[in-house]
Order: structure tokens, then sequence, then C-alpha cells
């Protein structure tokens, strides 16, 4: 242990919409669609002293063989348009978009952002995103699309470009995307720039959120990873000019709490079987094999046939490394555990982040950013919308006795939750 004071947690909600991991079959489940469930969420995670709240997005529903993904059907609401009206509802929360720096332009966001600045008083975030694949693109123009090697080129330039509008003065910028001159119809926004996050995770995403970014929302939720992830990014930074407590990283994760260990672990166990029921599973071998696998059986052994490597049976997900090496590894543990189909899935696609009682979960959180693997979380509840209720009830009360969560916000804006200053104009 060094003798440094303690560090202070970030913590945000990350709203359990479409995705894999919500669970939709427990009788708590409600909708995803109408307001009342955000602002459940919402109004939880500031009773908690959340520092955001935070929407993913996805642009085009999933589809296997041209049928749209299963767990899709619902969809979800424009972001943007969300926290507008959770921003009438709420007094302290940050409010974090997740939005498209391929499929948008740096004046129109930029005009949106600063107007949810303005309207929360100080508490918008926008999550940068550069997903760049064709088959989203159809939805914004009728043939081509970035090449994904330029997303990173692209998104650097838009938000250098959207940080100029913020500032308020007149905009003249030539670049090898974008062409524009003008100046924002509105006044400066409250936190100067509202609050960026960045989500990639290549070489190129890294530097980006390196150059420009507040906050990383990372995927390395395990000790040794998110200290490796986090000793890395901070490393990038000197290069730009900035400190390491400029950049904060936040790994999305999961957690299951119980009365005692052991009923965590039980909890877990059966939250994991009910997020991959036997269509997910069927899904979850797609996505890997390529091939249509309707007929499959998720009780039975792995597919025998090996995945074809350049399928478009699945739409609208990236693909999770090399097919082959995949199925190999996979066939190698379901052998050696005797699992099926469906179980296998459940094994290999991770099991919660944190389990255990709340007084054993706050140890481990408190544990991974003392230890320098995280500088907080993006907390990913598996039920909408009542998932983060036990956690605000039972967790951030050990939180703050062990004096590393606010019990007061200080500030009003979200750069004061995060001890970031007002950026000065360029
Ligand atoms: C934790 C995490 C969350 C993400 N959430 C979204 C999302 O909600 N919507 C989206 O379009 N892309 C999302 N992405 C995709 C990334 O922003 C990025 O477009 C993609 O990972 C490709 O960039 P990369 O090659 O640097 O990883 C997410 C990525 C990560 C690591």
């Amino acid at each position: 242990m060094t003798d440094r004071p303690l560090k202070q947690i970030h913590l945000a909600a990350h709203f359990p919409g479409v995705n894999n991991t919500t669970v939709w079959t427990d009788p708590a489940s409600r909708s995803q669609i109408e307001f009342s469930s955000f602002r459940h969420l919402a109004e939880t995670a500031e009773r908690g002293r959340f520092d955001f709240f935070f929407l993913a997005e996805g642009l085009r529903l999933r589809e296997v063989n041209g049928l749209i993904h299963d767990l899709d059907v619902v969809g979800r609401p424009e972001s943007i348009t969300v926290l507008g009206a959770l921003a009438a509802v709420t007094t302290h929360l940050g409010l974090a978009a997740t939005v498209n720096a391929t499929f948008n332009e740096p004046y129109e966001l930029a005009r949106r952002f600063a107007s949810l600045d303005h309207l929360s008083g100080g508490r918008a975030a926008w999550n940068v995103v550069t997903s760049s694949d064709a088959f989203t693109g159809e939805n914004f123009r009728r043939g081509g699309f970035l090449d994904r090697a330029d997303r990173y080129t692209r998104a650097a330039e838009f938000v250098q470009l959207a940080r100029e509008f913020w500032d308020g003065g007149q905009v003249r910028h030539s670049g090898p995307q974008f062409d524009v001159e003008g100046r924002l119809s509105l006044p400066r926004p409250p936190q100067g720039h509202p609050v960026v996050i960045q989500a990639g995770d290549s070489d190129e995403g890294r530097e980006f959120a390196a150059a420009t970014a507040d906050i990383i929302f990372s995927r390395h939720s395990t000790l040794t990873a998110g200290q490796a992830f986090h000793a890395d990014v901070k490393r990038r930074l000197a290069a730009y000019g900035r400190k390491p407590d400029e950049l904060k990283i936040m790994p999305g994760v999961t957690y299951v709490l119980g009365d005692t260990d052991e009923e965590a672990t039980e909890r877990a166990a059966e939250i994991r079987r009910a997020q991959v029921g036997p269509q997910t599973a069927i899904a979850y071998l797609e996505q890997v094999w390529g091939i249509d696998l309707s007929d499959h059986d998720p009780d039975g052994p792995l597919p025998t046939a090996d995945p074809v490597v350049d399928s478009t049976v699945v739409q609208g997900r990236t693909r999770i490394g090399d097919p082959l090496e995949i199925a190999a590894r996979w066939r190698a543990v379901a052998a050696e555990k005797r699992l099926s189909s469906r179980e296998l899935v459940i094994e290999v696609t991770g099991r919660q982040s944190f389990i255990g009682t709340p007084a054993a979960v706050a140890e481990q959180l408190d544990a991974y950013v003392q230890n320098d693997a995280a500088d907080g979380f993006i907390l990913v509840p598996h039920l909408t919308p009542g998932g983060l209720d036990d956690f605000v009830d039972q967790v951030v009360p050990l939180l703050q006795e062990r004096g590393v969560f606010r019990t007061e916000y200080a500030g009003t804006t979200l750069r004061d939750h995060l001890g970031l200053p007002v950026p000065g104009r360029r």
C-alpha cells in the first residue's frame, strides 16, 4: 500500500435495454420504451448520488438470416430525446448519450448536446462511438459508407469541430472529412464542453481517447486486465499534455448480491441461465459459425460443421474474433467440461463481474479502484428498470462508510462530479 489519499469512486448507471444481458423473462421486468422505466432508473441513480446515467445506442436492429434478432424486436427510443425528458425530473445526475460520429454531422450534434447541456444546467455527456459497418450505414445513405480505417480520423476531426462550435466563435474548417463554416446558434454550454466519453478498444480508439476524451467506457472488468488497460491509456496522456486525472476509466460491470456469498453465487448462476436462453445460445453460435443454426439443438453438442469466415448471415453485430480459432477453443472447453451448446455459451460468455454480499461487493469495487484497475464503474444491471435498487440501497452506503464515495453532490454539473474543470476557450 502507498500512503496516497483514498481515490474517490465514480459511478454510472447503464440503462439495461437491447442487449444479451437484460433478463426479459423476470416477472419484475418492465418496458424499455416507456418513460417510467427511464425515470425509475435515473431517480434510483440520483438517490444513490451517481455521477451519471448512461444510454447505449443501436442504430439498426440485428438480423440473423434476414430476420430480426429475437432480443431486439422491441427496439429503443433515441437517446438525446430521452435525456431531455430526464433533465426535467432530475437535478444533479449527469446525462450521457451514445451517438455515432460516422453517421452524423458536427454542427448538428454540437447543437443538440449544447442544448441538452443548457436545459440540464451542465449535465450533458456524449459517448462518441464509431461503428462504420455498411449494414448500419444503409439507414443513412444510398451506397458508400466510411472505410473502417477512417473511423477515428473522422471521429477526431468531428470532436475537434464540435469543441470549436461549443466555444461559440466563428468556425472555419476545411479537412479531409468536413468542410464547414458557421457559428453555433446558442451560447457556450454551462460545462464549456459537454463531457466526452469514448468506448472503442483498438489502438486507434485508445489514442483517440487519450487525445480528447474525459472518460473511457471500457470492457476490461477483471483486476489484471483493468490494471493493464489503465496503465496503457494513462501512459498515452502525456503526449497530449494531459495529466492522468484528466481521463477517468470506467469499465462496464455487472453484479449480483445475496445475503450470503453462497446465495449470491446461486443467484448469479440462475441469472446466467435466464440471460442465455435456448434462442440466445443459438444466436451466439450463429455469430461465430456464420451459418443458419435455427435447427440446431441448444441442449446437444456444438455444431460439427466448421465456421464460415466471411459470412453475412449475422448482421449488425461485430464478430468477436477469428471464428475458426474461437470454435476450436469452444470445442475444447465443451469436451473437457462435457457441456451442451447452451451450457458452453453460458460458460464462455462470462460470469458477472462482482458476486457476493453487499459488504464483499463494496470491498471488491473499492479494491479495484484503489489498485488502479479503474477510476469507477458503469454498472450494467440485468433488469429494467429496478436492477439498480438493491445496489443503491445496500452497496452505496457501504462505499460511503469506507469514505470512497460521496454522500452528497458537491456541485451541480457533471464536470463537478468528475472533478474536471471547465475547458478554456481555444
Ligand atoms: C464498452 C463498450 C461499449 C460500446 N457501446 C456502443 C454502443 O452503445 N453503440 C455503438 O454503436 N457502439 C458501441 N461500442 C463500439 C465502439 O464505440 C466502437 O465503435 C467499436 O468498438 C469499434 O472501435 P474499436 O475498433 O476502437 O473498438 C462500444 C464499445 C465498447 C468497448
